[in-house]
């Protein structure tokens, strides 16, 4: 059997799924660069059919991006197919990823159908999508809970009609890893024709064994591996890439290779944790913050007499360099371009004037600049077009005082102002943006992060606004909290004030 594991990265659709994780096309673009130079073998760009903006970024990753497969999900449905394969056709290698729940849950309450209708839907579906594409990649979703006889059943009928990869998702994370391992073994054994495809995992991380299945999986005959950066994904997340590469990479004795250039690692999980506003919990395998930190004496000793000692990894085996993290305000141009570059962001000659603008005032209020403050005024650059800005921000605050904000802002170029007072600072800015903008705007959720530690740290705030039915997110940072609270309030209204 072949020992070239293929890493097919779907955070750009499975990940970019998850609430407050939203990017634009130019993200989008950012990341999958990243992902290319990491050297993932598959992107999965997007699932066409959802909106126009899903479209737009399969059609834009397919012209940015050279190497790697750019894939598309559709559900077994002939327009998601057809909309698909128009999506992919700038993509040098498209492949069209299909597919319908196969676990009795799925086939009873979700299709009201039968077994043998649902064999019959994904042979259509495969068979439908190999008319636009010659690579067909099917997925049996909740094929974790699906009975292993019927699941061969479906997988030796999909490959009869042309699937090139199978992919069997643990949609809802429910698989032990020995039961996932055995999953897979049974469909290596019982299935007609596997040999001529490639297996997939893809798991999701409900019980903490996305990572032990994804394993399980591999070691059982499955080649390729659905992961996304950090783990992110819906609910408790995906099967993290960083994860799966370190352990090919430290476990030489599995015998499993992958194209992953890992000390690309860091910077890329850094630049999605920024761009997706999801912050990598500290305790994260291989890219967390304190991965790789030893506090207690006893460790210190033993790695600085011997780093196997106490550590299984070189931390610059996945490009962790201590000295490449931090910037001051002493740091110039050329430092913040270079490591704009390392973090995959070109800016042209006035981005760069910007952004180091916003760097020196950020540095003089912050001792030290690390990659999620650059990335931080990077983003604010790129939201350089809304209609709508704040211009100016005045709060008096303090304990026996009301709070009262003064407020500016510029709404396609014309000044409007307002002053109200509140319950707190926030409130009062958050009052007074009201007062301007006369929409009935209800903030739903309301949560303040530190992005490393330190008083004078950069605090990012994500926010939901609810209006005329519908909630729309709103994110920003700023050392000031309660100037990144106004600003996420006003990125919200600016999706639905056009
Ligand atoms: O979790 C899942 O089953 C999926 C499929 C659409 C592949 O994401
Ligand atoms: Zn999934």
């Amino acid at each position: 059997m072949n020992n070239r594991l293929y890493i097919f990265d779907t955070t750009l659709r499975d990940g970019e799924q998850v609430p407050g994780c939203q990017l634009n096309t130019v993200e989008k673009i950012q990341v999958a660069k990243a992902l290319e130079s990491l050297g993932v073998d598959v992107i999965e760009a997007g699932f066409p059919v959802s909106s126009p903006g899903d479209f737009n970024s399969v059609v834009e990753i397919s012209k940015a991006v050279t190497w790697p497969t750019i894939c598309a999900l559709t559900r077994a449905v002939e327009k998601d197919i057809e909309v698909a394969a128009e999506a992919l056709k700038y993509a040098k290698r498209g492949r069209i990823h299909t597919g319908i729940g196969t676990s009795d849950y799925h086939i009873k309450y979700k299709f009201n159908s039968t077994r043998e209708e649902i064999i019959e839907r994904a042979v259509a579906a495969v068979s439908y999508a190999k008319r636009f594409v010659e690579d067909v990649q099917f997925y049996a979703e909740d094929a974790g809970r699906t009975d292993n006889e019927y699941l061969a059943r479906v997988i030796e009928a999909v490959i009869k009609a042309g699937a090139t990869v199978v992919n069997i998702p643990d949609t809802t994370g429910y698989c032990l890893p020995a039961e996932f391992g055995a999953k897979i073994k049974y469909l290596v054994e019982n299935v007609n024709g596997i040999d001529k495809v490639t297996i997939a995992t893809h798991c999701h991380n409900d019980l903490g064994m996305a990572t032990a299945n994804t394993i399980e999986g591999i070691i059982n005959g499955a080649r390729q591996a659905e992961v996304t950066i950090n783990g992110i994904g819906e609910r408790a997340g995906n099967t993290s890439l960083e994860e799966v590469a370190m352990i090919f990479k430290s476990h030489k004795d599995l015998g499993i290779s992958t194209n992953i250039n890992t000390p690309k690692i860091y910077n890329t999980s850094r630049m999605v944790s920024s761009l997706m506003n999801m912050p990598v919990q500290p305790n994260k395998a291989i890219v967390g913050r304190n991965a790789f930190a030893h506090s207690s004496g006893i460790h210190q000793d033993g790695v600085l007499k011997n780093r196997e000692s106490y550590e299984i990894i070189d931390p610059k085996d996945i490009g962790l360099d201590e000295n490449s993290i931090v910037l001051t305000a002493r740091s110039g141009r050329a430092a913040l371009k270079h490591r704009l570059h390392i973090l995959g962001i070109e800016l042209d000659k006035d981005g760069l004037d910007k952004a180091y603008e916003s760097f020196l005032k950020l540095a003089d209020r912050k001792k030290d600049i690390n990659d999620d403050d650059i990335m931080m005024l990077v983003g604010k650059h790129i939201n350089k077009d809304a209609r709508i800005k704040l211009d100016y921000l005045q709060v008096t605050s303090g304990v026996g005082l009301q709070s009262v904000a003064s407020v500016r802002l510029d709404i396609a170029s014309e000044k409007f102002e307002a002053c109200a007072s509140g319950n707190g600072p926030v409130d009062a800015a958050i009052l007074a943006i009201k007062q301007i903008i006369h929409r009935q705007m209800i903030v739903k959720e309301f949560l303040i992060q530190a992005i490393t530690k330190g008083s004078n740290d950069v605090g990012k705030v994500h926010m939901t606004v609810e209006y005329d039915g519908n909630s729309y997110y709103g994110f920003s940072a700023n050392t000031d909290i309660v100037a990144a609270s106004a600003e996420a309030f006003i990125n919200a209204i600016n999706k639905f004030v056009h």
